[in-house]
């Protein structure tokens, strides 16, 4: 810094660096103090306005309120409640119309039916997604949904009984009916028919003789007849022609149990369980879901599986 400023006259601060760089004292360009003095008043009116300014700690003991409420009132919780407001009362139309409409009616109409599997992806998630999987993709032990291979029938009147009343699934053990050897032909009949091969004449005789028919369906399909609405009569029996199992791993063991052990066969500790808890009506363990909500869990699921 020099002694002397070498440049009189001028308005810097008397700072220099290196003989010619020096401080000035301009002023910011108005513009910026505009906005600089701007953006201060706009600070205070928004404390004032909105809620903003800390309690004191003195006075923290004489109030719950942390901070001052603001002239206009508003609060975030407040905000919140009239959002849902709104929402609950879009909801309600929805819900209303629901009511009012059938199943086939919901999954008519568009707008409806869009609405009726986003919020009935909540409920399946909340109630189902535990056994069926979030999407009905299915576990172990539980069915796929999102396919349109059904034990109890794919039409909305079947998928609203089997969520209603539940289902319970039963097969008789063969192995005090079946010998050995016929225990093996079934289940080798099983994987055949899974796999598009042909059965042996010597299975299919079996097949019907030994009553596996009766639930099956006389070609195996798990379909006993089918009504003139297009619905299906079913005992909730597997299809033993496609090539899905219903208890996995699937495969020749795997049915070979099954036939051996039946399922939901009391006292029989090695049979298969199968139940489908009720979730409608009176009485149901898990009644917990209203005509409603009932209604747009089968359409929804019904639209997983593509319709029948
Ligand atoms: C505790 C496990 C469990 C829960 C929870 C459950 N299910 Fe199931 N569900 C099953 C089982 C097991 C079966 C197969 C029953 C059988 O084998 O006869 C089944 C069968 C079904 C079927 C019939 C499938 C077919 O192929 O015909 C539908 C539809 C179904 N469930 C829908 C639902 C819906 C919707 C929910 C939620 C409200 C739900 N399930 C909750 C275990 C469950
Ligand atoms: C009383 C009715 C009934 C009879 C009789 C019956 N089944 Fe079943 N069977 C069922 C039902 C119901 C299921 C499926 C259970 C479920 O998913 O809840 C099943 C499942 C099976 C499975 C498992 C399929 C898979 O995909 O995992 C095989 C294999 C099978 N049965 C073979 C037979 C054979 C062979 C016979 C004759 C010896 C027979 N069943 C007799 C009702 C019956």
């Amino acid at each position: 810094m020099a002694d002397e400023n070498p440049f009189p006259g001028e308005n810097n601060t008397g700072h220099f660096w290196d003989d010619n760089i020096r401080e000035l004292r301009n002023p910011p360009p108005r513009w910026w103090m505009i906005a600089f003095w701007l953006s201060i008043a706009w600070w205070v009116l928004y404390g004032l306005l909105y809620p903003m300014w800390p309690t004191p700690p003195w006075k923290l003991e004489q109030t719950e309120q942390q901070h001052t409420r603001g002239m206009l009132g508003w609060t975030s919780i407040q905000e919140y409640k009239q959002g849902m407001e709104q929402v609950e009362q879009v909801r309600g139309q929805y819900e209303e119309r629901i009511a009012q409409l059938s199943a086939d009616e919901i999954l008519a109409d568009p707008g409806l039916l869009q609405y009726t599997i986003a919020s009935s992806k909540v409920v399946f998630g909340d109630y189902c997604a535990a056994c069926h999987g979030s999407g009905g993709q299915g576990n172990p032990g539980y069915p796929v949904l999102a396919d349109n291979d059904w034990l109890w029938g794919g039409s909305l009147g079947k998928i609203t009984e089997t969520i209603t009343g539940g289902r319970k699934g039963n097969m008789i053990g063969h192995q005090n009916i079946l010998s050995e050897q016929e225990v093996d032909t079934l289940a080798q009949f099983a994987v055949d028919l899974s796999e598009g091969r042909e059965a042996s004449d010597e299975a299919w005789t079996l097949f019907n003789n030994k009553g596996c028919s009766g639930c099956h369906g006389p070609d195996a399909t798990g379909v006993l007849g089918t009504l003139p609405t297009g619905d299906v009569i079913t005992v909730g029996a597997a299809n033993l022609t496609d090539r899905l199992w219903r208890f996995r791993p699937g495969g020749f063991e795997s049915a070979k149990h099954t036939i051996l052990y039946g399922v939901n066969q009391s006292g029989v500790e090695q049979t298969r369980d199968a139940v489908m808890p009720k979730f409608g009506g009176a009485g149901s363990a898990e009644g917990r879901l209203d005509e409603n909500q009932i209604k747009k869990l089968a359409v929804y699921v019904h639209e997983l599986g593509g319709g029948l």
